[in-house]
């Protein structure tokens, strides 16, 4: 599959509000397009609007203003509904349908004839971890449990195209590395996945790319390594034994006033030539160097850095 498989044009949402319905805007203007095989990782804290985002590209609700595409056709057609899949934020379940009977009213729901439905509920079951738990009832379910079986009634009809609002939320840190794995094993499928989360470390690993959306606009997209920056932006050296002349020398090539401890130095140098500059002074002047450690910004700095800058 290629092609742009999501695509939002000047997307904007209004909700009334209170008492005296007053408008407030909780989206504004999102231009936005994931490839076709993509991870897409959604990305703010909460009231930001990402489930605004999800339910506008799933078609649950209708924009104010903009547009949104899904595999080409109007985010919500009939025709496209057939080909994605979505996991709710905090998806209501009948609890007292047993796992295997939930997913076969799902199945029934999307239009899947009886035996493709009761041959495949094993199966997904397995996918999400959830094996030999089909006959217990949803009530008896844990929270993780119940994660995973929207997760799996997300998948039931081979989706294009996966929306998943929150998919780690209340879950352990195995629970969150098995939905990590099943977003890995999606995009393996060439499957598109599209999902939000307000957990940073979620979309490090798993994501191809981005967005960062605060106060209803998007802030930032791109790679995580693009966001991240490059790892030679900046390099910090530790050195000891200086002559008071080198240090001094050092600290006017570093990018910020050096860190000093006892006898030993830190310097911070921006790019190779800097780097190669400051290695060779601490060398010349017989001085020893502990350490070169490549510094790259993590994903939280730029995410609060965004946040600043937003509310200036
Ligand atoms: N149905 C609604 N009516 C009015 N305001 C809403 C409604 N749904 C969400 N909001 C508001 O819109 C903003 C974005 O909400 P939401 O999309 O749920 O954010 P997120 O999923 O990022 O936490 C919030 O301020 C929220 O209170
Ligand atoms: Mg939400």
């Amino acid at each position: 599959m290629s092609g742009i498989a999501i695509r939002a044009r000047g997307l904007t949402k209004d909700y009334r509000t209170g008492f005296w319905r007053r408008r407030v805007r909780v989206l504004h203007d999102l231009n936005l397009e994931v490839q076709a095989g993509e991870v897409f990782g959604f990305l703010g804290p909460n009231g930001a609007g990402k489930t605004t985002t999800l339910k506008l590209l799933t078609g649950l609700i209708h924009p104010t203003g903009g547009s949104a595409t899904v595999l080409g056709e109007p985010a919500g057609s009939v025709g496209v509904k057939a080909r994605i899949g979505f996991l709710p934020e905090s998806p209501s379940f009948y609890d007292y349908l047993t796992g295997e009977e939930y997913l076969d009213y799902c199945g029934a729901l999307a239009g899947l004839p009886r035996t493709v439905r009761r041959d495949g509920a094993g199966a997904l079951l397995e996918r999400v971890g959830l094996s030999g738990q089909g006959d217990l009832q949803l009530r008896k379910y844990s929270k993780g449990m119940l994660q995973r079986i929207g997760l799996a009634q997300a998948l039931i009809n081979e989706p294009e195209v996966i929306f998943l609002d929150e998919p780690m939320s209340g879950l352990d840190p195995i629970g969150r590395k098995e939905v990590r794995d099943l977003i890995l094993h999606l995009r393996k499928q060439g499957r598109t996945v599209f999902f939000s989360t307000h957990i940073i470390p979620d979309v490090e690993v798993v994501c191809d790319r981005v967005g960062i959306i605060l106060a209803g606009r998007l802030a930032a997209v791109g790679r995580v390594e693009e966001l991240l920056g490059s790892p030679l932006e900046q390099i910090e050296v530790t050195a000891s034994n200086l002559p008071p002349e080198t240090a001094a020398a050092l600290a006017a090539r570093g990018v910020a006033p050096p860190v000093r401890s006892g006898d030993r130095i830190l310097v911070a140098v921006k790019g190779e030539e800097d780097l190669g500059h400051v290695l060779r002074a601490i060398l010349q002047a017989g001085g020893r160097v502990h350490s070169v450690v490549p510094h790259r910004r993590t994903l939280e700095e730029v995410f609060l850095a965004r946040v600043r800058e937003g509310s200036r």
